[in-house]
């Protein structure tokens, strides 16, 4: 069964795009933007076979494809998710879902009441070394997991829409290392305190830096220290990871396979005797986009739900709105979905 899609939003992301989209031999048989001469400048980079349109309700009636891919900016994403959906088609789309939890809860419920499934991409689920610790973890070598700690520190000079966010490193960047604790423990969050900041010297008119404690379920502790306004120095873009199990700690720094030690044998010693961690690998094949693509084809093809459907998605989401809410009542939030 080939697999017809119509592709909205044709900026810098649909580049990450198009290329596992054309290797899955799926039909781009549209890219809609609001500037035409965007998406016909991606359909001829491409050598796409596909029309450029500004209107996505006719483009979608013409060409009636299985789902919808939504990369516009995130303030685009309510309107363009909820037209494709109403006029009854699925939905992939870039994070974050939403610009505000009321927007994403009324996706959820379109979602629900169409029957139409909506998927948001959170790319970082599908690499290797993050399916590597997932897995390691759940694993329970390092036996149940106490805490998890994530560092994100990069001097980003964007120009253009997250300039002007008010919080572009909770809602654009954060939205990414939220949804990875959730990924990598499989705990869900229950309340946060956060203190969210915009550096002296900043070039960004929102808040580009935070800190944040989140309380899990399973009694799991996440702090989230990260800055999209630290020159020099700089993690890696998926950030550096520490997570504490009962009996021992795994570690996953610069995009580096993850590695750890355990506790090798109880004694009275002031430090235990370790061991390195057995490490779990990954069969994962198809990365970033082209894994939510697969997802979403798999789930075309057999039904199958994709682990980032939107009623699972926005607790990843409202990780984001909590902390940005916490930050600026200065108070410990419940995370409300
Ligand atoms: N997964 C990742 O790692 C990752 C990385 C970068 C960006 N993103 C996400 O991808 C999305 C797009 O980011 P980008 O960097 O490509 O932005 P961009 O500004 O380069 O491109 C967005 C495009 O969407 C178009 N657009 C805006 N509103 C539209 C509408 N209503 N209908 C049709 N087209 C519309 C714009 O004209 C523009 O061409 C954002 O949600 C961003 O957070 C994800």
């Amino acid at each position: 069964m080939n697999l017809k899609t119509v592709v909205v939003g044709a900026g810098g992301i649909s580049n990450a795009w198009f290329p596992p989209l054309i290797q899955e031999g799926i039909e781009i048989a549209a890219v809609v933007d609001l500037n035409i001469e965007t998406a016909r400048a991606q359909i001829k980079k491409y050598e796409l076979k596909a029309v450029a349109s500004i209107d996505l309700e006719a483009t979608l009636e013409q060409h009636r494809p299985d789902f919808v891919i939504d990369l516009t900016i995130p303030e685009a994403h309510r309107e363009v998710t909820i037209t494709a959906l109403q006029a009854g088609y699925p939905v992939l789309g870039e994070k974050p879902m939403a610009t505000n939890m009321d927007d994403a809860r009324e996706m959820v419920r379109i979602s629900t009441d169409t029957g139409k499934m909506y998927a948001v991409s959170q790319s970082r689920r599908w690499d290797k070394n993050h399916d590597i610790l997932r897995r390691t973890i759940e694993s329970g070598v390092i036996g149940k997991v106490t805490a998890i700690n994530c560092d994100f520190y990069i001097g980003a000079h964007f120009g253009g829409f997250r300039d002007e966010m008010s919080s572009p490193l909770l809602l654009d960047m954060a939205i990414h290392h939220f949804d990875m604790a959730r990924f990598f423990t499989g705990a869900d969050p229950i309340a946060v305190y956060a203190k969210e900041y915009n550096p002296v010297g900043s070039w960004y008119k929102g808040d580009a830096a935070a800190s944040c404690i989140f309380e899990m379920t399973d009694d799991i502790v996440f702090t989230y220290v990260g800055s999209w306004c630290s020159e020099g120095c700089h993690t890696s873009w998926n950030g550096n990871w520490r997570v504490i199990g009962e009996k021992g700690t795994l570690i996953y720094e610069y995009d580096k396979a993850p590695y750890g030690e355990v506790v090798e044998s109880d004694t009275t010693d002031f430090h235990r005797p370790l061991k390195k961690a057995d490490i779990t690998d990954s069969p994962l094949e198809a990365f970033g986009m082209h894994g939510a693509i697969c997802e979403m084809i798999d789930f075309l093809k057999t039904g199958k739900t994709p682990q980032t459907e939107c009623k699972d998605n926005i607790k990843s989401l409202a990780m984001v709105f909590s902390a940005i809410e916490s930050a600026k009542r200065r108070q410990r939030i419940l995370v409300e979905l």
